[in-house]
């Protein structure tokens, strides 16, 4: 009995002592948060909702409500200007919209990809997600060895010998797509364009194919779906995972991940064991991911896992953007029928009748380029990027001290009328090749070294898509159409771009 009350009075005093010591450690978390708001609170922005929790609340509550958190930062910054900070706990979000400085920093390789970022996308909620791929690395080394072998997939040379796997597949979809206007049944223009753009990524980087359009139990387009939602809630609620009505939701991402994970691992293999079989693979990013692995002889388990860091990268930032942006043009081309009615034009002088499109021919779709850089102008679909400040700047006379995040938002400088006279104004000739070009106000594949290694694939695919829609159809939205964008981390049209479908006159199959 003894023994027991001792054991009893051991455990009550080890429990009021660790209650004593969580205490004393939340009140030096409370003094270091005081010591962070004082450091940068001479920046201007908008009050704290929360002392501790900072802004936040006010992002759950604009997510909560189906709102826009990329619309209140532009609210914010028509009110603040040039630069204004954010808090989250002891985090500070310092939002730059100074054009100098956009170009200081993001044309530098001095300033990393931000930690708080990276660190919720190289897991998500325990399994390891982007890692250390190309587009979250944050070390500059291991981010440049990678860059440079994986270049080559993406020169001018290499993309000009993709352009007949464009045609190919765009010609899948225009085949759906007159059987969807014989049937006169609506086109769901957004999950067409998903699938198209994952078709052509998964034959096109990793060689395989498969029937995207036909088949729709493939697990792909869910999976990225999950992982994209993931992704967001991960990142704006540091509290998510804790959650127990979230748990099974923080399942369904884990899986998403896994099973892409184990998708890579597979394709890794078989493309291996062709390569040591001497076969004839193509140089495609596969090829080049394996590559920037290391010597297969000393391959350990961080170099497998590196291998399909890269694999997932590729699989998202690969498909799902372009896929956006082009489900934004349709709708933007159907609430202007003279845009469309031009761009239609166009398409008939340079293409003509012709099924295969060539490389040549899109560099003369010039107002179809202005086209779809007004789509992502207004809808910039990866709406910005981050970097973490490693020594003091000064932004439009206002110091920033290290240690901030930076934020750079494409979308917001967009919409600003500072930059761009009535913002909201759908205006392809913005981008006429005479205007003067928009001075570090216009980002959506970001700038500097860590800019997109895609760009130029994501719009030569889109031209290829656009190009034969408007030569082959006329398409008007459905009614009741919803112009709102969903925010998954990756904007996309809310509504779903929803359309009838007939053929052009002129064009017969
Ligand atoms: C309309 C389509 C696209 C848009 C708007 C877009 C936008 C962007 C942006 C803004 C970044 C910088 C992200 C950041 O700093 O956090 C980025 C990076 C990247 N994108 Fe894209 N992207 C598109 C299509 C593609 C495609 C088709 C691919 C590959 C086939 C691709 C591959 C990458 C890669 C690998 C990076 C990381 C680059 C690095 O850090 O070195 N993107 N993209």
């Amino acid at each position: 009995m003894a023994f027991l009350t001792f054991i009893f009075t051991l455990a009550w005093h080890a429990f009021g002592l660790f209650i004593v010591v969580l205490f004393f450690a939340f009140l030096c978390y409370c003094v270091y948060v005081k010591y962070i708001h004082l450091k940068y609170d001479h920046i201007p922005g908008p009050p704290r909702e929360s002392w501790l929790f900072g802004h936040s609340p006010i992002f759950q509550r604009t997510m909560k409500n189906d709102g826009l958190v990329h619309d209140v930062f532009l609210e914010w910054a028509e009110r603040y200007g040039a630069v204004y900070k954010l808090n989250l706990l002891h985090h500070v979000l310092v939002f730059v919209i100074c054009p100098e400085t956009v170009k200081e920093v993001l044309m530098s390789s001095k300033y990393p990809k931000d930690l708080f970022l990276h660190t919720r996308l190289f897991s998500m909620f325990g399994q390891r997600f982007l890692g250390n791929g190309l587009a979250t690395a944050r070390n500059h080394d291991q981010w440049y060895k990678q860059r440079r072998i994986i270049d080559p997939a993406f020169s001018s040379l290499y993309l000009r010998s993709l352009t007949g796997t464009f045609n190919e597949r765009a010609e899948r979809l225009m085949t759906k797509l007159a059987d969807i206007a014989d049937k006169k049944s609506e086109a769901r223009m957004l999950e067409l364009v998903n699938r198209v753009t994952l078709d052509v990524i998964i034959k096109v980087a990793f060689g395989m194919d498969l029937e995207l359009l036909e088949d729709t139990s493939l697990p792909f387009p869910k999976a990225i779906e999950t992982c994209l939602q993931g992704m967001i809630l991960n990142t704006r609620n540091v509290f998510f995972r804790l959650h127990p009505k979230n748990w099974a939701f923080v399942e369904e991402v884990r899986a998403a991940c896994k099973l892409l994970r184990s998708t890579g691992t597979e394709w890794i293999q078989n493309r291996k064991l062709a390569l040591q079989s001497g076969a004839d693979v193509p140089k495609d990013i596969l090829t080049q991911i394996i590559k920037s692995a290391g010597k297969e002889e000393n391959m350990t388990k961080e170099d497998e896992e590196f291998m399909l860091d890269n694999f997932v990268t590729f699989f998202i930032a690969g498909q799902e953007t372009t896929a956006n942006q082009l489900a934004f043009c349709i709708m933007e081309l159907a609430r202007h029928p003279h845009v469309m009615e031009k761009a239609q034009k166009e398409v008939d002088d340079v293409i003509g009748m012709k099924r295969e499109i060539s490389y040549d021919d899109l560099g003369k779709l010039v107002y179809l380029s202005q086209v779809l850089k007004e789509t992502l102008r207004i809808y910039p679909t990866a709406p910005g990027t981050s970097r973490e400040l490693v020594e003091d700047i000064v932004v439009d006379g206002i110091r920033v001290p290290a240690g901030a995040t930076c934020i750079f938002s494409s979308y917001v400088s967009s919409r600003m009328e500072r930059f761009f006279k009535n913002p909201l104004e759908f205006n392809p000739d913005r981008f006429h090749p005479d205007s003067p070009k928009p001075y570090y106000c216009y980002y959506p594949f970001s700038l500097g070294p860590r800019s997109c290694l895609g760009q130029n694939f994501a719009q030569m695919e889109a031209k290829v898509v656009m190009a034969k829609l408007l030569q082959r159809f006329d398409f008007a939205l459905m009614p009741g159409q919803s112009f709102d964008i969903r925010d998954l981390g990756t904007l996309r049209p809310k509504g779903g771009v929803i359309c009838t479908v007939t053929h052009r006159k002129h064009y017969c199959q």
